[in-house]
């Protein structure tokens, strides 16, 4: 039995259980959870005896006060993802890897802003103010009117920003705080989510955007952001491939905005380079185009993207072939793989495949499944694919191609990047910027690449 006011807390996704055990029964995570003295904040779950409640005062939909202006930063991929700017007085979650470039992408953020006249202060608990000012020098940021802190304790950065007025107020990171409130050592759930609560109190109250930055951890010695996920208005992640300098910055939850929404990044030497056109990015340049190779013309948010899928068939050595893909779902493949075998004839038995999403961007539209299919057919039949095609599509266990949303603005984005055929769906497609060769049928798309016989 726990201590009295004891509890296990899993510390990736915040669930209480009385009795320690080796897997959270709720997430399914090993090795999360950890003793922490539950205390109750004063008044918060026992009230007092005989204490009258106040009743509801109900207010209508309509507001005599317009809504505050939204507060762009400059840093337009950055405004983009956030709906247009920041919302006054909202909290908003940062994730990502640790190294990834979240403090880095902030700073550059709360300069940028600053520039524009807001009054941005960034809280570091993780580096000290010297480390901070390094970095800042290193992106030319160093003449900036951002106010840096080096601060852990929660008592002295609510004392500090009730103090002096804030626009945009930065925390890196929320599990580096730490509350003489609560007797859980730092980066306990029981820590962060009475940090980021009253952060995000204190946003609402006064008016300031507050970002938190959460650090994305694979074990439970610190809490994960989603233990706070459902407190703040807008959750963000921050990614990057190993390798590659691209980052993508995907709104997960958003309260002012599409939930969908990407801004796309190139971490240079000197910070982060906004990616305005990620089409030409994303493709593989030089523009030839060998057998396995297949164009998708995609859509992330709001903006299409062309990125190109490459597979490769080959005679396996093992027993059990190899499936391996990078950026794309491996369930997905394993879908597709059978209905290329079940439908088109195309046998993968005794073959590795691999597929790899070029540039690093992690696809998960359904209308990418004609691009896969389309850059294993090309490889499996060692045909490749003509160099000005491009190819959207949904696949269904029976075989049959699905049109998808938004075919024209794909296809107009192809037309852009000097793309000058699309394969599709076969649906209804009056006026299209481009030709489009439409299959019904995934089988008649084989052939065609089997074949190479385009109009
Ligand atoms: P950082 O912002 O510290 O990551 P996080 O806060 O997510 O942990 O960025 C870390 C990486 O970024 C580090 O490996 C170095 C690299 N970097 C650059 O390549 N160029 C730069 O200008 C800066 C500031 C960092
Ligand atoms: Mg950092």
């Amino acid at each position: 039995m726990a201590k009295d006011g004891a509890a296990y807390i899993c510390q990736s996704c915040g669930a209480v259980h009385a009795k320690w055990s080796g897997q959270c029964s709720a997430c399914n995570a090993w090795n999360t959870l950890v003793e922490e003295v539950q205390s109750r904040p004063p008044g918060a779950l026992a009230p007092a005896r005989g204490a009258k409640a106040r009743g509801l005062a109900f207010e209508t939909l309509q507001s005599e006060h317009a809504q505050p202006p939204r507060m762009l930063t400059g840093v337009a991929e950055f405004d983009r993802v956030c709906g247009g700017g920041f919302a006054p007085g909202s909290a908003i979650l940062l994730s990502g890897d640790p190294g990834v470039g979240k403090s880095t992408l902030l700073l550059q953020v709360c300069a940028s802003a600053a520039a524009r006249g807001a009054r941005c202060a960034y809280i570091s608990g993780e580096e000290a103010v010297e480390q901070v000012r390094g970095r800042a020098a290193r992106m030319g940021l160093a003449q900036s009117p951002v106010k840096l802190a080096a601060e852990t304790s929660l008592r002295d950065i609510l004392d500090g920003l009730k103090r002096e007025p804030f626009d945009l107020v930065v925390i890196d990171s929320i599990q580096t705080l730490w509350s003489d409130m609560h007797e859980a050592g730092p980066g306990s759930v029981t820590q962060v989510r009475a940090a980021a609560g009253e952060l995000v109190r204190l946003a609402k109250r006064r008016g300031v955007t507050v970002i938190l930055v959460g650090h994305v951890t694979k074990d439970g010695s610190i809490a994960g952001p989603r233990v706070i996920e459902h407190m703040v208005d807008a959750v963000f992640s921050f990614e990057g491939e190993r390798g590659y300098p691209f980052r993508i910055l995907r709104a997960a939850k958003n309260r002012f905005g599409a939930a969908d929404e990407i801004g796309v990044f190139e971490m240079s030497d000197a910070g982060l380079r906004e990616v305005v056109n990620p089409s030409a990015l994303f493709l593989n340049d030089g523009g030839q185009r060998s057998a396995g190779a297949a164009v998708f013309a995609g859509v992330e948010g709001s903006r299409p993207v062309l990125v190109e899928f490459q597979a490769l068939v080959a005679p396996s050595a093992y027993g059990t072939p190899r499936r391996a893909v990078v950026g794309w779902d491996s369930g997905r493949l394993a879908m597709v793989l059978a209905v290329l075998e079940a439908r088109c004839g195309l046998g993968f038995g005794a073959r590795d495949v691999y597929l790899n999403v070029a540039g690093g961007l992690r696809i998960s539209e359904p209308a990418a499944d004609l691009a896969a299919a389309a850059a294993l057919a090309s490889s499996a039949l060692d045909t490749p694919l003509p160099q000005d095609c491009v190819v959207f599509g949904e696949i269904s266990l029976s075989g049959d191609v699905r049109p998808v949303g938004r075919m024209e603005g794909r296809m107009k984005e192809a037309a852009k990047l000097g793309f000058g055929r699309a394969l599709g769906p076969a649906a209804a497609m009056d006026n299209a910027p481009i030709p489009v060769t439409g299959v019904r049928r995934l089988a008649e798309a084989v052939e065609r690449i089997g074949a190479a016989a385009w109009p």
